[in-house]
């Protein structure tokens, strides 16, 4: 989808966040890019909610990641803004996330690009105006899952 989606609200962006939580499958790797405050924890936080029954989606800025296990997946969600080293990626155990059981949500991934893998899906936050647009990027395998991502 090269189309940009305006959100005047948080619960129109909320609300589009959650049509996206419905195409993910285990495996899939989100990348959410966009300067401070433009939604990303607030992105993330409508997937996991949409996924399951979660009391409480709190920003993983400074435990670097939260792991949610819901009723039919598992979704780790992290922010590495903080991130520093490699070994401080290792120490986050990265690598267990990615064995395809998992949904990773990652804030920040241009903080530690060679430590990634691509993403199937991207989506680039801004501010506009008072409220916030996002451009989606969607590999083909995650845009056949839905006609709106094409
Ligand atoms: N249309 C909107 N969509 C999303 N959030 C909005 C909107 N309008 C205002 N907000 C507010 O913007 C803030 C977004 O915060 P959020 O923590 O989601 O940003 P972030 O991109 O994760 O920031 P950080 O880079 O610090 O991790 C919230 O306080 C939210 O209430
Ligand atoms: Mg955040």
């Amino acid at each position: 989808m090269n189309s940009k989606q305006i959100f005047t609200s948080e619960a129109q962006l909320t609300a589009f966040a959650a049509e996206v939580a419905l195409i993910l499958v285990p495996g899939d790797v989100v990348y959410l890019c966009g300067e401070l405050g433009t939604g990303k924890t607030t992105f993330a936080r409508a997937i996991i909610q949409q996924r399951g029954s979660v009391d409480s989606v709190t920003s993983p800025t400074f435990t670097l990641i939260e792991t949610y296990h819901l009723g039919d997946v598992s979704v780790a969600h992290l922010d590495l803004y903080r991130i520093e080293s490699d070994a401080e990626m290792e120490g986050i155990g990265l690598r267990d996330y990615l064995d395809g059981d998992w949904i990773c949500l990652i804030e920040w991934p241009d903080r530690a690009p060679s430590m990634l893998p691509d993403p199937d899906l991207t989506v680039n936050l801004a501010y506009e105006g008072n409220g916030r647009s996002a451009v989606l990027i969607a590999t083909e395998r995650l845009a056949d899952r839905a006609d709106w991502l094409k």
